[in-house]
């Protein structure tokens, strides 16, 4: 099962992805969560050790790397390949986490509006197009805010696209555009998620915005003290307090996940 998390920064999409990698990975999944964000801290939701948190290094930042790979012989500046070989990459450069999961930050990049193909966006756009196309783990990304760097191919090998939501007109106006591109891209399943309400007045008027919308509100996370204090006291969340609301909370988005996954993916 293929998982993208979209939404505006600081909605819940880091701390959403990287529960949900934690809970399919200790009901025994292969898990492989990517960081596609360029703030780059899926790490601290995972539980990553901090020895190996200080060495990682994104891929958009390994310049030898992606010199290598896109290098064409003999020819000049400014010409590269656009289609370089990458399906060694997340096996040789994933590292280890609890429960067994495996994570491989691809870090992010600048992308102008003119969709600028340099190396490096080369070698990202393509990597996400081997990770969701060609891999048999659970993978969940952690994208960056846009989908400025998801093609077509890329997108059609995504099985669920929850785009996340906090209570405010400004981070549900991103999430009618993601929803629009994500449609337009060929994603089939996409699931809105309210994170951080704290009543049910909140949810009456994001329930109200989107009246017309396709795509429904699917499920709801509560803003919850205890996943600040974790984020202050450098823990993942999950290790922090896991019968906390908030964590209850996206175990239930995690049992409808795996409910879906036998209906889209195991039949
Ligand atoms: N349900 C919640 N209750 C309380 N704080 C939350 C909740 N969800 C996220 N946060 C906090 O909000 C901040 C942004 O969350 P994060 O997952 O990093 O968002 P994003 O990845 O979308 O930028 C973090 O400090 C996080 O601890
Ligand atoms: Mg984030």
């Amino acid at each position: 099962m293929k998982i993208a998390v979209s939404g505006k920064g600081g909605v819940g999409k880091t701390l959403i992805a990287g529960t949900l990698a934690r809970m399919f990975a200790k009901d025994g999944f292969n898990v492989l969560a990517i960081d596609n964000d360029s703030a780059m801290n899926l790490s601290y939701t995972l539980g990553i050790d901090s020895e190996t948190k200080e060495k990682i290094v994104p891929i958009s930042e390994m310049k030898k790397l992606i010199e290598e790979r896109i290098a064409v012989n003999g020819a000049g500046p400014g010409v590269y390949n656009i289609n370089p070989k990458v399906s060694d990459i997340p096996d040789r450069y994933k590292i280890s986490g609890p429960d067994g999961l495996q994570l491989l930050v691809l870090g992010s990049i600048e992308e102008p509006a003119t969709g600028c193909l340099c190396p490096e966006n080369a070698l990202i756009r393509t990597l996400l197009y081997n990770l969701f196309v060609k891999r048999e783990e659970v993978i969940i990304v952690d994208f960056e805010a846009g989908l400025e760097h998801l093609g077509r191919g890329t997108a059609k090998g995504i099985d669920v696209m929850l785009v996340i939501t906090e209570p405010s007109q400004k981070s549900l106006d991103l999430c009618n555009k993601i929803i629009d591109l994500s449609k337009k891209l060929g994603v089939n399943n996409i699931y809105l998620i309210a994170n951080k309400i704290t009543d049910d007045t909140q949810r009456d008027i994001i329930n109200k915005r989107i009246e017309d919308w396709e795509v429904p509100l699917y499920h709801s996370i509560p803003f919850d003290f205890e996943i600040g204090k974790a984020d202050l006291n450098g823990e993942s969340p999950i290790d922090f307090n896991q019968d906390s609301q908030g964590i209850q909370a996206i175990k239930n988005l995690y049992s409808k996940l795996k409910k879906l996954k036998k209906e889209i993916i195991d039949l």
